[in-house]
């Protein structure tokens, strides 16, 4: 179970638990929160469940496969460095206290 903060692009904060084993896009499909569409439902198929990472997690999450790389380049405004997918980050505990921020939009 891992505390994820979910900063939407307004500036709005949802601070919820989420399940080991769900993914991050999971966690904000399951509670209802704003700004992640995942319309491909976590296929890496379609990059609208993009966020930017806080600067203090990206390098304490699991590197990105190739093909979220990929997807990354068809996302709105895409960060090289702080851009992730969020189907693409299974929740553990060591996810606790993570905190992501949506962007402006999805596409
Ligand atoms: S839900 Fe489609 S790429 Fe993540």
């Amino acid at each position: 179970m891992a505390k994820i903060t979910y900063i939407e692009h307004n500036g709005t904060e949802h601070v919820v638990d989420v399940a080991n084993g769900l993914t991050v896009m999971e966690g904000a499909r399951d509670n209802g929160i704003p700004g992640i569409e995942a319309d491909c439902g976590g296929a890496c198929a379609c990059s609208t469940c993009h966020v930017y990472v806080a600067p203090e997690w990206v390098e304490k999450l699991p590197a990105r496969e190739d093909m979220e790389e990929d997807m990354l380049d068809f996302a709105y405004e895409p960060d090289p460095a702080r851009s992730r997918l969020t189907c693409q980050i299974k929740v553990t505990d060591a996810l606790d206290g993570l905190v992501v921020q949506m962007p402006e939009k999805q596409i």
